[in-house]
């Protein structure tokens, strides 16, 4: 992790000046990974990280509250981290300057990198902290739910959640609008990754806690405001307690959420769908199939299609099959089933798994040719729905019995009496 190259640089408009002023953190910079805990422990059992932009009117306010209220908790084992995105309003001065007489306050000034989320993981890759937290500077989290999450971290959660849909949870006046928009966007996110936020009844809270080894060592990559959502898919949690919290309404400044933060929480959702999927089995399959699908259509239109070659259409599906076949073997032993090909290594054995392969998907290409030729010729269907149709049903054939007979242990060669582990 490198280091930003402003250190010990002070305020410099005259409002602050003559104040001793600390010097601002280096921001980090490099890859968003958060370091395991490194190094002789630092007593640090909190670090809370508050991102801001243009929060002058708030900051020192919530400085002095969460002050007040952590001190008697954690007594001096924690740390507020304040990182702000250079702000026009200077907003970054005006922590500094909370921070001359708080030492447990630091203070990063951003530069030439933007976002909420990526502003909170530079302060958590700068925090020294067993648990790692992030809350808005704008009052609207509560600041005393922080001591409710805390408890929840102690429990032994691996993440604590402030949440506006459990009991004690809510938002204030919200309009109607902002509510389905917030619920919209909910259930997007349900659609596109249940699995991650599934896990949470409030995975739009900009709120939370979790605990670095949880976290220590994963590449993260958000996009826009939902850091909640790029933490739980990512990282290592198992145990997610959640807090209830009512969202009050903003009292001094704007909301920086505008139309492109929706659309980043799409590229989001969908950058996460694709980062998290590789690792299930039956997807690299279908997606080896689809390459299959481009391979054996492409054949087929250049072999039998009357503008082209003009085959007769069984004699070009034998054809097109086939190369598809041998190529979605090929792929397959290198990716879908990569770990177990491994287990049975050489030509042989690899030999062996692609006749196994062939058999599977003949019988599969029979099926295939016999559905494709009942819809074409009963059901009346166009001969490419007809192709496509019959390729889904067959591929979940192919998968499963390739799955459980061709590349099973069972066709691994099992290791002499002498090496066997026990
Ligand atoms: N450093 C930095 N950089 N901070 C930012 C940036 C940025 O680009 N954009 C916003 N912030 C800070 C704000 O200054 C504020 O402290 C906090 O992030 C939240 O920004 P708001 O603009 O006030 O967000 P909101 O109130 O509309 O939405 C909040 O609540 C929602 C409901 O829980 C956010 O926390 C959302 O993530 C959350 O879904
Ligand atoms: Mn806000």
């Amino acid at each position: 992790m490198a280091l930003d190259a402003t250190d010990g640089e002070v305020a410099e408009s005259g409002a602050l000046a003559g104040k001793a002023l600390r010097a601002l953190e280096p921001c980090p910079t490099g890859p968003l990974v958060i370091a395991g805990a490194e190094g002789p422990p630092s007593g640090i059992r909190l670090s809370l990280v508050i991102p801001t932009f243009n929060e002058s009117r708030n900051v020192t306010a919530l400085i002095e509250r969460l002050e007040g209220l952590l001190e008697p908790v954690l007594g001096d084992a924690y740390e507020l981290i304040v990182v702000d995105d250079d702000s026009p309003d200077r907003t970054w001065e005006l922590a500094l300057s909370a921070s001359s007489t708080r030492p447990r306050v630091r203070v990063i000034r951003r530069r030439g990198e933007k976002g909420l989320s990526t502003a909170v993981i530079r302060g958590w890759q700068a925090a020294r902290g067993e648990v790692l937290a992030v809350m808005d500077a704008d009052l609207q989290h509560p600041p005393d739910v922080n001591v409710a999450l805390f408890r929840e971290m102690e429990k032994g959660a691996d993440l604590a959640a402030a949440s506006r849909h459990v009991e004690g949870g809510g938002v204030s006046d919200w309009s109607l609008m902002r509510r389905v928009l917030s619920r919209g966007a909910q259930l997007l996110g349900l659609i596109i990754l249940p699995g991650v936020l599934g896990r949470l009844t409030d995975p739009m809270s900009g709120f939370f806690m979790v605990r670095r080894t949880a976290m220590a060592g994963v590449e993260l990559s958000p996009i826009g405001y939902k850091i909640l959502v790029e933490v739980v898919a990512r990282a290592r949690i198992h145990w997610i307690g959640e807090v209830g919290y009512v969202f009050r309404e903003r009292e001094e400044g704007e909301s920086k959420v505008t139309s492109r933060i929706y659309l980043q929480y799409l590229k989001h959702l969908l950058r996460l769908r694709w980062d998290t999927l590789p690792n299930s089995r039956l997807f690299r399959f279908c997606v080896v199939g689809g390459t299959g699908v481009i391979v054996d259509m492409a054949i087929l239109y250049l072999l039998s299609d009357p503008s082209m070659l003009g085959f007769p259409l069984t004699r070009s599906k034998l054809v097109a099959a086939e190369t598809a076949m041998i190529g979605n073997f090929l792929l397959n032993d290198a990716w879908t089933f990569r770990d177990l090909a491994k287990k049975a290594p050489g030509p042989a054995a690899k030999f062996r798994r692609f006749l196994g392969f062939q058999l599977i998907c003949t019988i599969g290409l029979g099926l295939n040719v016999l559905l494709l030729n009942v819809l074409f010729n009963f059901a009346a269907l166009n001969r490419y729905w007809a192709n496509g149709i019959a390729i889904a049903l067959v591929t979940l054939w192919n998968y499963g019995l390739n799955r459980t007979l061709n590349w099973t242990p069972l066709v691994t060669k099992r290791p002499p009496e002498s090496v066997r582990r026990p």
